[in-house]
C-alpha cells in the first residue's frame, strides 16, 4: 500500500445519533488510523490492523488529539470577510449599510484573488473543509474563489449572487446577465475538479420576478447544481417580500412559483415560518439551514429545529459569516446550543458532532463522498485538541468519557482546538512526520 498514515483518537459518524446512549452511530477507536493517499481515505481502523497491512508507510501521530471529518459550512458569504463585526443594525439595515458597500469592492478581480485566498485560509484554520458560498454579484469574485479553492484541492459549492434590483450601482446583474454569467460559471466550473456550482438568487427581495424566471430556467436545465438563497430571516424583509410578491400567499410561495425548491436548494434561516411553508419544506425536501450567530448577532428570531424535523425537514447549520460572528463550526455549535435550550431543546454533541459533519454532507446529498472518515471518502480531516486553552484544560481534568469531551470543544472550541486540517490529504498547517 502506498500513502500516509494518520495515527490518533478516530471519531467517524454513520448516521445521525438518536440520544446519548446511541453508540451505534458512530465508530471510536481510541488508537486509531487512516491510510491516505492520493486525496482520499484508502483505509481506516486500529492502528495496529493498518500498520501490519502497510508497513513503512510514514505516519503522522495525532495523539492524544480527536481525528474527526472535516467540518462543513453549508452557508457563508465570501465578499462579508470584512463585513463580519458591523456595529448595531438588523437585517436590511445592516446590508445596506454595511454589507452591499463593501461587496461592490469585489468587482476588482485582484481584491478578490486576495480575499479568496484569505477567507480558505480563514476557513481551514477553523477546520472548515467545504463551504457554500455565496460570492459576490460579480461573475470576478466567484471565478477568484473558484480558483483558490482549486489551487488547494478544496471542496467548494458557491455561486455568483444574482440580484437585480434594491441594491447600489454596481452591485445589480439583470435578468439576463444573472442568466448568462451563472451558465457561464457553470459551465466552467460545475464538477471541475472538487467544484461544484450553486445557483444564488440573493433573496427575493433582490430579485426581479424576471430574474427569479431565470433562476428557475437555471434550476431546470441544470437539476445536479444547488441552489442557494435566504428564506424568513427577518420580519421587516418578510412583510418587504410580501408587498413585492403581493400574489405570493408566503415567502417560500415566491421560491415555489418559480420552481426554486428541490433537495438541492439551501434555504439559509427559515425563522419565522407559518405551518403551510413548512408543509412545502418538507414536501420539496428544500434544506432548511440554521445560522446560530447570524440570528443573535443580527437580532434575527428562534429557528426550531425540532418543530421543524417534527414536520419532515432536513436541517443543516452554518456560520453564515459576516451576519454570522465566527467562522468556526464549534462556536456555531456552542451558540446553537444556546439558542435551543431558549426553546427547551437540547443539542447533545454526539447530534452536534455528527451534525457539523455527516449531517450537512447529508444535507448536501456528499455523504458518500465527505463528512465520514471511511474508507472511500475524500481525505478532508479535522484534528482537534479539547485540551487547547488553559480553561478547556482545566475543565477537561474532570471529563471522563467522550460525549464530555465533544461538549468541552462544543461549548469552548475555536480555531485554536484545530491542531491540523487536511484538505484532499495534505495538512494546511506545519507538521513532524515518523515511519512506522
Ligand atoms: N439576506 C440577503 N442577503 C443576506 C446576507 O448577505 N446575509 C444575511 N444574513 N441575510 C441576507
Ligand atoms: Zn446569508
Amino acid at each position: 500500500m502506498t500513502g500516509h498514515i494518520l495515527r490518533g483518537r478516530l471519531l467517524t459518524f454513520h448516521a445521525e445519533p438518536q440520544g446519548p446512549e446511541d453508540s451505534g452511530a458512530y465508530s471510536y477507536i481510541e488508537d486509531g488510523a487512516l491510510v491516505i493517499a492520493g486525496g482520499m481515505i484508502r483505509a481506516a481502523g486500529a492502528y495496529a490492523d493498518i500498520a501490519a497491512k502497510a508497513p513503512g508507510l510514514p505516519v503522522t501521530d495525532h495523539r492524544p488529539h480527536l481525528m474527526m471529518a472535516g467540518f462543513i459550512d453549508p452557508h457563508i458569504h465570501f465578499p462579508q470577510v470584512q463585513v463580519i463585526a458591523s456595529w448595531g443594525a438588523q437585517l436590511l439595515d445592516w446590508l445596506n449599510t454595511y454589507t452591499f458597500p463593501e461587496e461592490t469592492r469585489f468587482a476588482d478581480p485582484a481584491h478578490a484573488a486576495r480575499m479568496a485566498a484569505l477567507f480558505l485560509g480563514q476557513l481551514t484554520a477553523h477546520g472548515t473543509t467545504t463551504a457554500v458560498a455565496y460570492a459576490s454579484v460579480h461573475p470576478a469574485s466567484a471565478e477568484a474563489l473558484f480558483a483558490e479553492a482549486a489551487r488547494r484541492d478544496m471542496r467548494m459549492i458557491a455561486g455568483k449572487v444574482m440580484m437585480d434590483r434594491n441594491a447600489p450601482d454596481g452591485l445589480r446583474d439583470t435578468a439576463q446577465t444573472g442568466y448568462d454569467d451563472s451558465k457561464a460559471l457553470i459551465a466552467r466550473w460545475h464538477g471541475k475538479g472538487r467544484a461544484l456550482y450553486a445557483i444564488t438568487p440573493r433573496f427575493a427581495i433582490t430579485s426581479t420576478p424576471e430574474q427569479l424566471e431565470m433562476a428557475g430556467a437555471l434550476v431546470a436545465e441544470h437539476p445536479d447544481c444547488y441552489l442557494q438563497t435566504h428564506l424568513s430571516e427577518n420580519h421587516d424583509e418578510i412583510a418587504l417580500t410580501a408587498r413585492l410578491y403581493p400574489d405570493a400567499p408566503d415567502y417560500l410561495g415566491v421560491y415555489e412559483r418559480y420552481g426554486l425548491l428541490s433537495p438541492r436548494a439551501l434555504m439559509g434561516h427559515c425563522l419565522h415560518l407559518s405551518p403551510r411553508e413548512i408543509g412545502v419544506m418538507a414536501e420539496t425536501g428544500a434544506r432548511a439551514v440554521f445560522c446560530p450567530t447570524s440570528n443573535l448577532f443580527l437580532g434575527s428570531g428562534l429557528f426550531d429545529d425540532a418543530g421543524l424535523r417534527a414536520r419532515g425537514t432536513v436541517n443543516a447549520i452554518a456560520t453564515d459569516v459576516g451576519g454570522g460572528t465566527s467562522y468556526s463550526m464549534l462556536q456555531t455549535l456552542n451558540e446553537g446550543y444556546k439558542l435551543l435550550q431558549l426553546q427547551g431543546q437540547r443539542l447533545h454533541p454526539l447530534r452536534a458532532f455528527h451534525w457539523i459533519t455527516r449531517g450537512n454532507a447529508v444535507a448536501l446529498g456528499l455523504e458518500d463522498r465527505i463528512g465520514t472518515l471511511v474508507a472511500g471518502s475524500e481525505a478532508d480531516i479535522v484534528v482537534l485538541d479539547a485540551r487547547a486553552t488553559p480553561a478547556m484544560g482545566l475543565r477537561m481534568e474532570r471529563a471522563e468519557t467522550l460525549p464530555e469531551e465533544l461538549f468541552i470543544l462544543q461549548i469552548m472550541g475555536d480555531d485554536r482546538a484545530v491542531v491540523q486540517t487536511y484538505v484532499a490529504g495534505v495538512p494546511q498547517k506545519s507538521v513532524v512526520v515518523s515511519t512506522t
